[in-house]
């Protein structure tokens, strides 16, 4: 057992302006808002305009973050970054985001775990604070999926956006607050429902650019029963460990899949479907950035007030899912 607790310090996000409808989409492919709507939930999502990229998303959040937490970016010991759409192949985009901030020394890097990156970069950042090895540290979700999805593709195009979301852990004395519980799990058998092709494997060329090998591919049916099945077992799975009563959680903040998956996955639990904060509607699916972004919200809408249990579920690429319970 540790001597300390990892606890959230402040909280932090931006997204761009630039806003894409489901009119805008319906012009570039054969789908509609009703569709989009009723299928999703989102009506729009925000995307990353001429010089936005990972790393600025990143370093907005990561600064709004240190702004709640009254601390400055000299004050940090190890900055995270999830994305599964980096600044560059290398370096990872925590580099890009550490030298904005002014720093040169502070150690930086990249965890990849596709859409439960968040919750796998929380957990690594926890167990450094609770190990006492780094006082204060910056975990960010961020992502441009804008980049890496093809607009020719209806079954896709209509998800994903843009945004950046963080949080600083610091030690607390009090073991029973912050990051009380967190579970992660992959199974890479999986990788062909979710993935993007440039890489050692396929490197890309003249053949891959011209069959849109580049951009994300995603089997989005079978990705949906997998994130349902997954939802249900991973808020089962934290309330047990917890022992907690639906009544002891205040919310769940999940992945931001789909307003259907979140709305099934809760009818199913039994938990009333205003226990997930859901800003899907907004954003579309931002990957990583969509925990962090939510908490964000809840937290600036009041929505979450000291000593409240808030549960992060999240399912993604890989296979990756993970959940962690966390005590504000
Ligand atoms: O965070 C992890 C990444 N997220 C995901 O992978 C998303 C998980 N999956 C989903 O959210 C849903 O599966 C989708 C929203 C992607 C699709 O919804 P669905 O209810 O599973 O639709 P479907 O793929 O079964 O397609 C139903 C119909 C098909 O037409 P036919 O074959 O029945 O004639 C599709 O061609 O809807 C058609 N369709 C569309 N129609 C209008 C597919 N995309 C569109 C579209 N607009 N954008």
């Amino acid at each position: 057992m540790p001597n300390v607790g990892a606890i959230i310090v402040g909280t932090g996000s931006f997204v761009p302006e630039k806003r894409l409808t489901n009119d805008d989409l319906s012009k570039m492919v054969e789908t509609n808002d009703e569709w989009i709507v009723q299928r999703t939930g989102i009506r729009e999502r925000r995307i990353a305009g001429t010089g936005e990229s990972t790393a600025t998303l990143a370093s907005h959040a990561a600064t709004r973050a240190l702004k709640a937490a009254s601390l400055e970016a000299k004050d940090l010991d190890l900055i995270l970054c999830a994305t599964i759409s980096a600044e560059m192949v290398f370096p990872s985009t925590a580099c890009f985001v550490a030298a904005s901030l002014g720093l040169d020394s502070t150690p930086a890097m990249d965890v990849g775990a596709a859409c439960s990156g968040f919750i796998y970069a929380l957990d690594t950042g926890a167990a450094f604070v609770k190990a006492e090895r780094y006082r204060n540290v910056m975990v960010i979700g961020a992502e441009t999926l804008s980049r890496i999805t093809d607009y020719t593709d209806r079954g896709s195009c209509i998800l994903f956006g843009d945004g950046a979301g963080a949080v600083i852990l610091q030690p607390s004395a009090d073991r029973n607050r912050g990051l009380i519980y967190s579970s992660l799990h992959a199974d890479g058998h999986g990788w062909d429902l979710l993935h993007c092709d440039p890489g050692s494997r396929h490197p890309i060329d003249a053949n891959m650019v011209a069959g849109r090998q580049q951009f994300m591919k995603i089997k989005g049916r079978e990705v949906y029963k997998f994130a349902v099945t997954r939802f249900e077992e991973l808020i089962e799975n934290a309330m047990r460990a917890c022992e907690l009563s639906a009544d002891q959680v205040k919310l769940i903040v999940p992945h931001q899949v789909n307003q259907r998956i979140i709305d099934s996955a809760m009818e199913k639990l039994g938990l009333p479907a205003e226990k997930a904060f859901v800003n899907i509607a907004k954003y579309g699916n931002t990957s990583a950035a969509s925990i962090p972004i939510a908490l964000d919200e809840a937290v600036r809408e009041g929505k979450l007030k000291q000593g409240d249990v808030v549960i992060f579920v999240a399912f993604g690429g890989g296979l990756t899912w993970a959940n962690a319970v966390v005590r504000m």
